[in-house]
């Protein structure tokens, strides 16, 4: 049996997971900068970087603590070193081959996009694959062909914004602060989601492609009409929930509409979703709503392993398999595949 520590800090959540060659996952610490980042509205790469330098080293302990393993039982260290901000991949990067390195045991470079999918793979306990794979976060919309953990195949991005980053600032917009989704997902529970009808781009094109820029330009006009500056006053109570509503429901139609789409187009009936806004349950309703009408097969991993964390490097297991270690040269890769 071989223990793996994986470390995750793409992004600005500092976490460490421990888990084992038959992917039971023993511990999994996630340590959050929101706090850190709430006041400037979204994240600050170099505060992300210098706060996973004072986090790492006390999450990886209390993630061994939890395994009840120490260092030495360690054989194998996981590292997300791709994509994400350079800075604070860096951060987890430099400790995971500092680590490989003192305690002699192999280091396996991570992609953080795959393992979001994989998420699904361990929350499910079987094997997923073939699958389309939804990564929908803060940084990514995708959607990939997957047909094995490690093979991934591009099906469509998106041209601009992330869904997550359209949910961050339309969340600034609306004077929701930061972080916007779960903001945002709550006042839409107050409102009504046909009192707007915003833009679904590319709906009805056949190209697996997103666009969230337009929808939240909109959502910015129809709260302060054609003149609007961001930074204006947030508006009315009702006005805000009805905005907020109307704007997710836009983007969980977009997105579910996208799924059934690449299902078609690969005969694929099988779908992977991962990512921070996978935590949305509108959005979880509509893809099962979605999946039961295309009797395809849905796999949404639980809260804690859609948003970032560490248990999802597990993905380091098949390549650890199949002996594709990391050199001492691993470097942070902040682009996208
Ligand atoms: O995967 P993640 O934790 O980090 C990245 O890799 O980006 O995703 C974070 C994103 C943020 O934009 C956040 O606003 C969004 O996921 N998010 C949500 C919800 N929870 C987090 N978006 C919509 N509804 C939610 N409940
Ligand atoms: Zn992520």
């Amino acid at each position: 049996m071989t223990h793996f520590l994986a470390i995750e800090t793409s992004c600005d959540e500092t976490a460490a997971a421990v888990f084992n060659d038959d992917l039971r996952v023993l511990s999994s610490v996630v340590a959050s900068q929101t706090d850190l980042h709430a006041r400037f509205g979204g994240v600050v790469p170099e505060i992300a970087a210098r706060a996973h330098m004072r986090n790492l080293l006390p999450v990886i302990d209390e993630a061994l603590q939890k395994a009840d393993l120490k260092l030495a039982d360690i054989g194998c260290i996981a590292v997300h070193h791709t994509p994400g901000l350079v800075g604070a991949l860096l951060m987890g990067v430099s400790a995971a081959k500092a680590l490989a390195f003192a305690l002699g045991v192999p280091l396996v470079g991570v992609n953080h996009v795959a393992a979001h999918i994989f998420a699904c793979r361990l929350a499910a306990g079987r094997d997923i694959y073939p699958c389309i794979g939804l990564v929908v976060s803060g940084g990514h919309t995708a959607l990939f062909h997957c047909a094995s953990p490690l093979s991934m195949t591009l099906l469509g991005n998106t041209r601009d914004d992330a869904a997550g980053e359209a949910f961050d600032k339309v969340a600034a917009i609306l004077g929701l602060g930061f972080p916007g989704g779960p903001a945002v997902e709550r006042e839409a529970a107050k409102g009504n989601p046909t009192a707007y009808r915003f833009p679904r781009a590319f709906f009805d094109d056949d190209r697996l492609e997103f666009s969230f820029s337009g929808l939240k330009t909109a959502v910015l006009y129809a709260c302060h009409g054609q003149n609007a500056k961001p930074s204006q006053a947030p508006p009315a109570d009702a006005k805000r929930a009805d905005l907020a509503a109307s704007f997710q429901a836009a983007v969980v139609d977009v997105l579910a509409n996208k799924c059934k789409q690449a299902m078609k187009k690969t005969g694929l009936t099988r779908l992977a979703v991962g990512g921070g806004v996978s935590a949305n349950k509108a959005l979880r309703h509509k893809l099962e709503e979605m999946c039961i009408k295309q009797d395809a097969e849905l796999h949404i991993p639980p809260m804690e392993l859609c948003t970032d964390n560490a248990a999802m490097a597990a993905l380091a297991v098949e390549k650890w398999k199949l002996g594709q270690f990391a050199t001492l040269d691993l470097d942070a890769e902040p682009n996208f595949i």
